[in-house]
């Protein structure tokens, strides 16, 4: 798009029919053409369309225009999204006259600086079917007034485009209320946000593709918006409205109160709405006296220091330190000790992000947190007593790590250390430790929860073959984690991978190979017929994220040989997945068919623990994966390679990485011998209980400084963590 200067904008303008349309659009047209046809690309250039005139606050008429190049492979370098811009722009700088930013082109005033060339593809703009191609413009006029998008379910088309514009110098609110969509891959069905007149790759706001259960609304960063519906089957509804909002300038001084028991709360920019592209925010705190400072308590929310890498979720100034904020699953508190900071926001993703708020209050420099309270590294606020009592009040284990080694109690004098608690091991020689493990007791995160509510003590309850609960539900739903086979440790073959040994043939039936165009990318699980369950880094990128790519080969030992080829669906990546600190490195695919019975024995689920699920040291642990035999290898093994490593503590994991979180668990061996490595990334680290229990899914292959290093251990999605969040998806 470019602005055409020392034009007045008419409201026929967004009418493309209109005479005034048609004779603007042919003047530009032609300019355009000239341009390209003279160029080093004449030969690859084929046309330009007008589709839409706008005005901003900045005068004249903004003009959205496409252009079709026809590119054989070899000359795809000379066009560019770069090249393409420079093109236009050269042409206008020659004509430039005096100190203006506006050159004239056969006569057409064309403002340099506004020229933006992206990349569009035709896919997103066409829809195969012919004639099914849908446009409906729409605008709003400043103030609140509000225009429902109800329009939806007349169209019969595929692929639907609604232009939404607003009064010069406004932005757009969009409010989705009601969506129904049967959950896709995101791709072939999806209402796509844009923050452009035309589907520009690079201008996506956000990007719908399950269905909308409660309202929420979108800014955009100019008065203009696109809405494209792309959907296969008939049945479409889309209920919801937009209006022109005035841009704010989110900027505040505050003040706190002395007493830091007394709150206020500020919000990200545009706050509920989802927080746009290059929105920033200022607030000037002040607190009473020079001895506090002032605590920011974030809702899922956290901010750390800026490290190597940029920010990916927020960038913050504070008083001229830089932090980024990342989206966690629980509250933190960040303190800053100064009585007068300023805070600067800074929105540093190109799609539209959740929300967030945070509470703030005064607090005491010298005394962070009340007597008797511990501090957590998530700025927390803990009691003493919970230090060391094996549960995570920190939401960092900052009050479980380095602890000493609990102390028994087994002369039943003083409580036993939960830990030792129906564990499902006799770690006291009179057996106290392990009686009267069904009875009900208080929740908690570390007591085994039956399906009417109550829990019981016994933390391994689930599919042990006992029946525990009253209602019998820790023993329902347990086809899973038992292979037919049962040779595990004897070794076939010849060593491989990182300490490996062949597997047998059916000795791991949950064990998926996923294939990216073919090719062996990432390990994964089987949770149920239709489910499987991997690492959210495997679909990080763009195209990893693309369902249709991918492949899922299942009832596999050598590669080539799978009993069942599986297409995905679609790819569910944890919301708070971090691509910088591999944290809720978790996702589930949706198989498109599910896989068929028959394949029993060499197919199978592989049972998900309870969050109570507790590995002592005489359970088994192997990871398997057709990955690399060591770090720099070249060649991937044909058969599956199984290893058999233990499991660290987080104390001892963190000696060895640093910053661990509660979501991560570490395994190996001292030596670094046993090891997974790349491309195992997204296959099962499981363990099962001695005297012929059930595997169960503990970890998730995720990442590792190297492979089979000594004191590296391998790290893995701490599995038991995330039970809630599986079923919530899977059923
Ligand atoms: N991220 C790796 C992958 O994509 C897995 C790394 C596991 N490394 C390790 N040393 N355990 O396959």
């Amino acid at each position: 798009m470019f602005r055409v200067a020392n034009v007045e904008f008419i409201p026929e303008f967004r009418q493309e029919e209109s005479l005034e349309f048609v004779s603007m659009a042919s003047k530009i047209q032609h300019v355009v053409s000239n341009v390209y046809k003279t160029s080093s690309v004449a030969r690859l250039y084929k046309q330009v369309v007008i589709s839409d005139l706008s005005n901003n606050d900045k005068g004249g008429v903004l003009v959205h225009f496409w252009m079709v190049f026809v590119v054989p492979q070899l000359k795809s370098p000379a066009v560019c999204e770069e090249c393409v811009g420079a093109i236009l722009r050269d042409s206008v700088h020659t004509s430039l006259k005096n100190r203006s930013s506006v050159g004239y082109l056969l006569g057409l005033p064309v403002d340099i600086d506004s020229i933006l060339v992206n990349v569009v593809h035709r896919s997103d703009y066409t829809s195969s079917g012919a004639g099914s191609q849908c446009v409906d413009k729409l605008h709003a006029n400043l103030p609140g007034a509000s225009v429902p998008l109800n329009v939806y379910s007349s169209w019969g088309g595929v692929s639907c485009h609604v232009k939404l514009t607003s009064v010069p110098g406004s932005l757009i609110r969009l409010t989705v209320s009601a969506f129904f969509i049967e959950p896709s891959d995101c791709v072939s069905e999806a209402l796509t946000v844009y923050d452009a007149l035309l589907p520009m790759r690079g201008r996506i706001l956000h990007r719908l593709c399950e269905p909308v259960s409660s309202s929420f609304s979108i800014v955009s960063t100019s008065n203009v918006m696109l809405l494209s519906f792309r959907m296969t089957n008939g049945n479409k509804n889309f209920r919801g409205h937009f209006e022109a909002i005035a841009d704010e300038v989110c900027m505040s001084q505050i003040e706190t109160h002395l007493d830091p028991d007394i709150t206020g709360k500020i919000y990200s920019p545009f706050h509920p709405s989802l927080l746009p592209p290059q929105s920033s925010c200022t607030w000037k705190f002040e607190t009473p006296n020079a001895v506090l400072g002032v605590a920011l308590r974030f809702h899922n929310y956290v901010l750390k220091a800026k490290g190597l890498k940029g920010c990916e979720h927020g960038w913050w100034k504070i008083n001229e330190i830089i932090f980024c904020g990342s989206y966690v699953g629980h509250n933190t508190v960040f303190r800053i000790d100064d009585h007068s900071p300023k805070v600067e926001f800074r929105c540093s993703s190109r799609h539209s992000v959740q929300p967030f708020h945070a509470s703030y209050s005064s607090y005491n420099i010298s005394q962070p947190c009340p007597e008797s309270h511990f501090l957590c590294s998530t700025g927390l606020c803990v009691e003493k007593s919970r230090r060391c009592d094996g549960l995570d009040d920190c939401q960092d284990e900052s009050d479980e790590v380095f602890c000493s080694r609990p102390t028994k109690n087994c002369d039943g004098h003083s409580p036993l250390h939960p830990l030792f608690v129906c564990n499902g091991e006799t770690d006291c020689a009179n057996g106290i430790d392990e009686i009267n493990c069904t009875q009900e007791t208080t929740c908690s995160a570390i007591r085994y929860q039956c399906s009417i509510g109550s829990c019981i003590l016994k933390k391994n309850a689930k599919c042990d073959g006992v029946r525990d609960c009253q209602d019998s539900s820790d023993e329902a739903d347990c086809a899973c984690g038992r292979p037919s086979v049962n040779k595990v440790g004897s070794s076939t073959g010849p060593e491989r991978i990182v300490g490996g040994v062949n597997s047998n043939e059916g000795e791991w039936p949950w064990q998926v190979s996923l294939h990216f165009n073919g090719n062996l990318y990432c390990g994964a699980s089987v949770l149920s017929s239709d489910w499987l369950i991997s690492a959210a880094h495997c679909f990080s990128k763009e195209r990893l994220s693309d369902p249709r790519y991918w492949s899922a080969h299942l009832g596999m030992l050598t590669q080539g040989s799978a009993k069942h080829v599986a297409e995905i669906r679609r790819i569910v990546v944890h919301e708070y997945y971090n691509d910088y600190t591999f944290d809720y490195d978790i996702a589930l695919l949706q198989l498109k068919k599910p896989w068929p019975p028959s394949l029993g024995p060499l197919v199978q689920p592989i049972c998900l623990p309870s969050p109570s699920h507790t590995v002592t040291d005489s359970h088994r642990c192997w990871v398997t994966g057709w990955g690399y035999r060591y770090e720099d290898d070249k060649v991937l093994p044909s058969v599956l390679q199984k290893a058999k490593v233990s499991l660290l503590s987080q104390t001892d994991c963190k000696k060895s990485y640093g910053p661990i979180s509660p979501r991560m668990l570490c395994a190996g061996v001292p030596s670094g011998e046993q090891d997974a490595c790349r491309g195992d990334s997204g296959g099962p680290l499981t363990c099962r209980a001695p005297g012929g229990g059930r595997w169960f899914l503990i970890g998730i292959v995720s990442w590792g400084a190297g492979c089979g290093r000594p004191n590296l251990p391998g790290v893995y999605t701490r599995v038991n963590k995330f039970t809630s969040w599986i079923y919530s998806h899977i059923s």
